[in-house]
């Protein structure tokens, strides 16, 4: 009786310090103010998105929150004002689904603000179906979206001095393959539909966001913009929303106890965007804050200039 009470406590203990010292991770540590400058968050109305916003607003950032939906948007813009204590950010309509979104986007930001220096590509989701242009839906919000809406704001953040872009990816690109063969003939980076496709097509979308950054790092040479690419770590946020019902409560106990808050989920992306002297690892992919190895195929210089020119084909950009 003893020996198990002394056991269930030394159980609690370590769970405790597990939770405490290696769940929550490392905190990006800048101190930097962004009065004067300008950044876009994608996918901000909720999750780790949210976080960010509402730390780049606090430092004083102009914030556009680009989402989807107006209503969720709106709100969301509306919590961030409160909480952040600043008036300048503002909701903008980006469906990262339809090309025809991202570039009216792109049209309106460049016609109206005259910098941008953070470009924060962070919505991300799992989920199957098809876009609007008819894109494998994963392919085409996680990577050709993003894509299309980095390259037309390119300029800007090119004049803005410099500028950072951050791209939210996963530890999941680790199992990812991108199947040239399966993108150009069914516009989709894998077909099927069980939990296991998806997985795996998840899995791929997120190695283009670790390709298109090495590949983006290279072609920025010689300006002063940089870019990242990062696993924010396992996070309770909304982004289970498309996972099997059943499973998610059966996990909800342990997913609630070992995955970070949104608001701990954000710290690699804040230290990607905001810590000073990374420029120099320009292109690399950074978790728990700190920059990383990744396997041969997250850094294949073929693979990234072919999904380069694919997407650039795709998108109409030749
Ligand atoms: N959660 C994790 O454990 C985890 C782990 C590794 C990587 N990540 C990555 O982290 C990023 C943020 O995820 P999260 O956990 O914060 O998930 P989340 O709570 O589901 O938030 C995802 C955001 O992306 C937006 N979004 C989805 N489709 C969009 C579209 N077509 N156009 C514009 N915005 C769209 C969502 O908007 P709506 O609310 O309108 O749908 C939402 O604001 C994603 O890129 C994800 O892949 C997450
Ligand atoms: C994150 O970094 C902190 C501090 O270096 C470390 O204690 C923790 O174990 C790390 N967590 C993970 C998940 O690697
Ligand atoms: C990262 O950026 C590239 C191009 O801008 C894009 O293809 C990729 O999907 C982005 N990933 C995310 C979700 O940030
Ligand atoms: C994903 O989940 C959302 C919200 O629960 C739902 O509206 C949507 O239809 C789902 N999509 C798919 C393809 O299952």
């Amino acid at each position: 009786m003893f020996c198990f009470v002394i056991c269930g406590a030394v159980f609690v203990v370590a769970a405790y310090f597990y939770r405490e010292k290696i769940v929550k991770g490392q905190r990006c540590s800048s101190c930097v103010k962004l009065h004067g400058k300008t950044a876009i968050v994608t996918g901000s109305n909720t999750g780790i998105g949210k976080r960010t916003a509402v730390d780049l607003a606090k430092r004083g950032a102009r914030v556009i929150m680009a989402c989807r939906s107006r209503e969720r948007g709106e709100a969301a813009a509306e919590d961030v004002r409160r909480e952040s204590g600043s008036s300048d950010v503002l909701f903008a309509p980006l469906d990262l689904a339809s090309l025809k979104s991202v570039r009216d986007f792109a049209e309106n930001f460049l016609q109206s603000e005259p910098r941008l220096d953070l470009l924060i590509n962070n919505a991300g989701l799992y989920c199957g179906g098809r876009t609007q242009d008819g894109l494998g839906m994963m392919f085409g919000v996680n990577h050709l979206g993003h894509f299309l809406l980095t390259l037309l704001l390119l300029p800007r953040l090119k004049e803005s001095g410099r500028a950072r872009v951050v791209n939210v990816s996963s530890v999941a690109h680790n199992w990812g393959r991108v199947d040239f063969d399966c993108l150009s003939r069914h516009r989709a980076l894998g077909r099927g539909s069980s939990t296991l496709d998806l997985l795996r097509i998840y899995s791929h979308s997120k190695l283009c966001n670790v390709l298109f950054t090495h590949e983006l790092s290279k072609r920025l040479k010689g300006t002063h913009v940089t870019c990242y690419s990062l696993h924010p770590g396992a996070i309770n946020s909304e982004f289970d929303r498309n996972f099997s019902r059943v499973l998610v409560t059966l996990l909800k106990p342990l997913t609630s106890f070992f995955f970070k808050t949104p608001e701990q989920g954000a710290q690699t992306t804040l230290h990607c965007a905001l810590q000073p002297g990374i420029e120099p690892l320009s292109g690399r992919y950074f978790s728990n804050c700190t920059v990383r190895n990744v396997f041969s195929a997250a850094r294949d210089d073929a693979a990234a200039k072919k999904l380069w020119e694919l997407s650039e084909s795709m998108c109409g950009l030749e």
